[in-house]
């Protein structure tokens, strides 16, 4: 059984998804024991405890610097002998010392189609851009900002009258399928990385 370390700084419906997706059998073989948010605040904590999943805040202001931050949260993941970490809207851009302590083990999720718009605000800077697709990119983690391994992409129209709110939306709710799924090729070993490129059996993306 695979361990499963989820990091969210903030509402946690990626997190809310990826529990339905185990709970339901979608994901198999892979628990999430722990959930970590850098916000006392993160609703994801909230859910988090619905689903009865233990959690951990990391706050920022408790370590001199972002090593010393990341250090401890290396040492906290390996403790708890997790396999994979998934970010899941944790807004903290990981140091070289955490990449390299979890190899192709850390994703992220990223509401733009990368390596278009990366950084925080990946939908309204596409929706400012003025494209016509958009989407979401699940990736492995390395040490540039939303620069890994791509895993997953999937994409969407952009509409005439779509507005920040109502863009994030509909990313939001592909980000909900697509993740699980990532997270359950990787549990199933589907995922081979060479260089900079992630190749899947084919059938098994099943992407449209
Ligand atoms: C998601 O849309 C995710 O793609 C984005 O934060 C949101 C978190 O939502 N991540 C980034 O922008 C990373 N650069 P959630 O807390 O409801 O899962």
């Amino acid at each position: 059984m695979y361990k499963i370390a989820v990091l969210a700084s903030g509402n946690g419906s990626n997190l809310e998804a990826i529990l339905e997706a185990i709970e339901s059998g979608r994901i198999q073989n892979a628990r999430v024991t722990i959930v970590i948010s850098d916000q006392e605040k993160a609703y994801a904590l909230t859910r988090a405890q619905k689903h009865r999943i233990p959690s951990a805040v990391f706050r920022k202001a408790e370590y001199p610097s972002r090593e010393s931050y990341d250090r401890a949260l290396i040492n906290y993941l390996q403790a708890k002998q997790i396999d994979l970490v998934v970010l899941a809207g944790f807004m903290r851009l990981v140091t070289p010392d955490f990449v390299a302590a979890f190899p192709n083990r850390i994703m992220n999720i990223h509401p733009s189609l990368l390596p278009a718009f990366p950084g925080r605000r990946g939908v309204a800077d596409a929706l400012a851009y003025g494209v016509k697709v958009t989407g979401c990119t699940v990736h492995f983690v390395d040490e540039g900002m939303d620069t890994g391994p791509i895993i997953l992409q999937k994409a969407l129209a952009v509409r005439e009258d779509d507005t920040v709110a109502s863009l994030q939306e509909r990313i939001h709710r592909l980000e909900h399928v697509l993740y699980p799924k990532a997270i359950d090729l990787w549990v199933r070993g589907k995922i081979k990385i060479e260089g900079r490129r992630c190749y899947l059996e084919p059938e098994e993306t099943g992407l449209a």
